[in-house]
């Protein structure tokens, strides 16, 4: 049986794993939203997942954009770090976990979620980089790791609604799987952040605490939000918040918010983070 140990949303800026990488973490720049991440950390090391499943999306990076899939599920043995035009980050390989990653595969096509499967593909920033928020710099990640990436690049993204559905899925294949496993799941991208265009560096913490209260409380009112919502309220690349339902989905209907952290700016984003348990 598995044992779904929690959840957890957080930003994905890629600055974020080079502040990591290059020792800038105590710099007063990056140093409150790194202290910050230390409780995550610990919870991490507590709740020791096996397993991982990350919901994120690729930024044109493993897939140009000749070939956008709207959800697909990796069941390789190993991923290794993308290249995004600057080398690929010195973070250890992520090892996967073909066996659940199969079986979620054919759980969620049976349960009409037709996934797209890939058996060979690099992993950018949006995987990462969570896993060196959580995890640090070890010199293995702790855990395997399930990529499912979601389009949110290219128009139209699935809607809050499908992603929290498709949650509701992988709890389905995760309660139906035979052997003992921990299991994790993290959404990741968002919050409020736009990368271009005149509202460039559009920040709403307004609507981004709001988002993290319903999250924990009542997430099935998020699933009300629309895609112009999210561009004009939280911006055009905050539209990744999609992915935190996925996440939030395979929860119970009721949990216990465990921890928060919201720092602006990291980037050009406002970065946030959640833990959730299953009450
Ligand atoms: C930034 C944020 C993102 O989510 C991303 O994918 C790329 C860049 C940023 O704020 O710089
Ligand atoms: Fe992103």
């Amino acid at each position: 049986m598995i044992e779904i140990v929690g959840g957890v949303a957080t930003s994905h800026v890629p600055s974020i794993g080079a502040a990591v990488d290059h020792g800038k973490t105590g710099e007063p720049y990056w140093r409150p939203l790194f202290r910050g991440y230390e409780r995550a950390r610990q919870w991490m090391a507590e709740a020791k997942p096996d397993v991982v499943l990350i919901v994120y999306n690729d930024h044109a990076c493993a897939f140009s954009i000749d070939l956008v899939p709207t959800f697909l599920l990796g069941v390789a043995d190993q991923f290794q770090p993308a290249d995004e035009g600057y080398g690929a980050r010195q973070v250890p390989v992520v090892d996967g976990h073909p066996e659940l990653a199969w079986h979620l595969y054919e759980s969620l096509v049976l349960d009409e979620f037709d996934m797209t499967l890939c058996h060979s593909m690099t992993v950018d920033h949006g995987l990462t980089v969570p896993l060196s928020i959580m995890c640090g710099e070890p010199d293995a990640w702790p855990c395997k790791v399930i990529p499912l990436c979601v389009n949110v690049i290219q128009y139209p993204p699935p809607t809050g609604l499908r992603c929290y559905k498709l949650g509701k899925a992988i709890r389905r294949a995760l309660d139906s799987y035979g052997s003992n496993l921990r299991v994790a799941i993290f959404g990741t991208g968002g919050m409020s952040h736009q990368l271009q265009g005149e509202r460039a560096g559009l920040i709403n913490e307004e609507f981004d605490a709001a988002f993290l209260d319903k999250l924990s409380s009542d997430p099935q009112s998020l699933t009300a939000i629309g895609h112009h919502d999210y561009i004009l309220q939280a911006g055009s690349e905050g539209i990744e918040l999609v992915m935190w339902l996925i996440m939030r989905g395979a929860l119970d209907a009721e949990v216990k918010e465990i921890y928060r952290h919201y720092h602006v700016p990291a980037s050009n984003t406002a970065a946030g983070l959640i833990i959730l348990e299953n009450d």
